[in-house]
């Protein structure tokens, strides 16, 4: 194992970096407008605040559309192929975008970039590529830019060998009132249909006391709710101190709502389930990915629990907080699932009843074990396979959210309503979105809303007036 000291990236690294920012602001005659596009989970999306923060601090501006941008910054996934083929298909739209405006600077970082022989192809294939980094290399970003600005060099990065942690890159956030927290990195699970731990390196996590002093700052600043981030948050190990340890520390902070994402069902321990029943600021809600219903299908996935494992988690986690909302991951169509063993997923879902479930056919991921598994299923097979599991579901989904109706839910307001201005829309502790009559004001507020009815996924309300004690 690497010893913290060597994962955390060196106060001499950022150093430069940070001169190379100011080399960038010095270089450039006027601040350019970037434009980041993010595709995949909510590591990236982090990961392009960050992005974004660098960029700010050497003076360019956000622009809202890739035809106002001088600079283009896709942030990609490869987690499933079609993931990789909105990023690929986008990068030759870029390249008429470019012979339009030839002082077009176009970047491509992360998961797909950190794929075996992607930085090769990028520097053959894809000439009009100026910039590119994986997600090991991401903080070295400001250096890569001096070589496309200052030196009109292409600059093409992807380090091979695992990334550390980097502590203090400026972040430019996605609202004031709701904010990520990564609290780990990279996967040692190896789940045999995913490429995660072959792009995101292997798991280490933040110290605890950098992870404290940051939501002490957003405290301070007033956010509302923070999402810790993790590929496998349960497995949290910073500086010795556990995962509940940490939320235990959260929870004395001044933030009202605290979420965590993703944990792996193997290793969600008594400790951390004890923490929905004492914790006052954790949230009854938890996405708990179980993947498939059937044993067979589980061990073959290399998911390290039974069927029976997970239901008996389900049990000891509603038994704690029975009104939490569990939500997961479905993959349909792993190599050799038969009907019967699809079935089993299908019971699964009816048995534990979600909030919600993700529902995906699987995608053979090159480099993976379960890529090199026969796979006589069709494809028609597996479409008609995921609609019928889609529909259970929804089913679900809209019981639940019937079962709303009548209660009083506190909502943390996110936004004007899309399609009506007199309406607000927010989300419930439990993560249940809801619609009711409110302007802009509240928006990072939270407010207290009755359930008055439910839409298939969503809820309507209406604010209860506040009692003055
Ligand atoms: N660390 C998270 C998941 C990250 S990937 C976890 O373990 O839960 C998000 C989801 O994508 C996974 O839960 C899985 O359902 C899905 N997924 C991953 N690889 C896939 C593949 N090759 N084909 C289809 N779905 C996949
Ligand atoms: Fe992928 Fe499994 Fe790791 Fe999740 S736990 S990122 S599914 S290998
Ligand atoms: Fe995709 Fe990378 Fe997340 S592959 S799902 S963006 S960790």
């Amino acid at each position: 194992m690497r010893e913290q000291k060597d994962i955390v990236i060196s106060e001499h690294e950022l150093a430069h970096q940070r001169a190379c920012m100011e080399a960038v602001r010095d270089a450039l005659a006027r601040p350019l407008g970037y434009h980041i596009v993010t595709l995949g989970c909510q590591m990236n999306v982090h990961d392009s605040e960050t992005i974004a923060g660098m960029l700010d601090e050497m003076g360019m501006t956000p622009v809202p559309t890739r035809e106002e941008a001088d600079l283009i910054l896709y942030n990609t996934c490869c987690v499933r192929e079609n993931a990789e083929n909105k990023a690929l298909g986008n990068v030759i739209w870029l390249k008429e975008l470019k012979a339009l405006k030839p002082s077009l600077i176009i970047g491509v970082g992360g998961c797909m970039m950190q794929e075996p022989g992607m930085a090769e192809k990028v520097r053959k294939m894809y000439p009009f590529i100026d910039l590119a980094f994986g997600t090991h290399n991401m903080h070295r970003l400001p250096e890569l830019l001096l070589r496309v600005i200052g030196e009109k060099q292409r600059a093409i990065e992807v380090l091979n060998e695992d990334g550390g942690i980097c502590e203090g890159l400026p972040v430019r956030r996605r609202n004031g009132f709701s904010a990520y927290i990564n609290i780990m990195y990279g996967c040692n699970n190896f789940c045999s249909y995913c490429i995660v731990p072959y792009v995101r390196g292997r798991e280490r996590s933040r110290e605890q006391a950098k992870i404290l002093e940051e939501a002490k700052r957003l405290a301070g600043d007033g956010v509302q709710e923070i999402m810790l981030l993790g590929q496998n948050v349960n497995s949290y190990m910073g500086g010795g101190a556990r995962f509940a340890e940490l939320l235990y520390q959260i929870d004395r902070l001044d933030i009202p709502r605290v979420r965590f994402m993703t944990s792996h069902p193997k290793d969600i321990s008594d400790e951390l389930i004890a923490c929905f029943g004492e914790l006052k600021h954790l949230c009854p809600q938890l996405h708990l990915p179980v993947q498939a219903g059937n044993n067979r299908v589980l061990a073959e996935m290399n998911r390290r629990y039974t069927r029976e494992q997970y239901i008996e988690k389900v049990k000891k986690i509603r038994k704690i907080r029975p009104d939490i909302g569990l939500t997961t991951d479905l993959i349909v169509g792993f190599p050799g699932e038969t009907l019967a063993e699809f079935e089993e997923t299908v019971s699964l879902v009816d048995e534990v009843r979600y909030d919600a479930a993700y529902t995906f056919i699987y995608s053979p991921r090159p480099g993976t074990r379960a890529a090199l598994m026969p796979d006589d299923t069709p494809m028609e097979e597996k479409s008609r396979r995921i609609q019928l599991l889609i529909g259970h579901q929804q089913k679900i989904t809209t019981a639940v959210c019937e079962a709303q109706v009548g209660r009083i839910e506190p909502v943390l307001v996110e936004e004007v309503s899309a399609r009506d201005d007199t309406c607000v829309a927010g989300k419930t502790a439990r993560g249940h979105m809801v619609n009711f009559s409110g302007s802009a004001s509240l928006i990072g507020r939270i407010v207290p809303v009755r359930i008055t009815s439910a839409g298939k996924n969503t809820l309507r309300g209406e604010p209860v007036e506040q009692i003055k004690q």
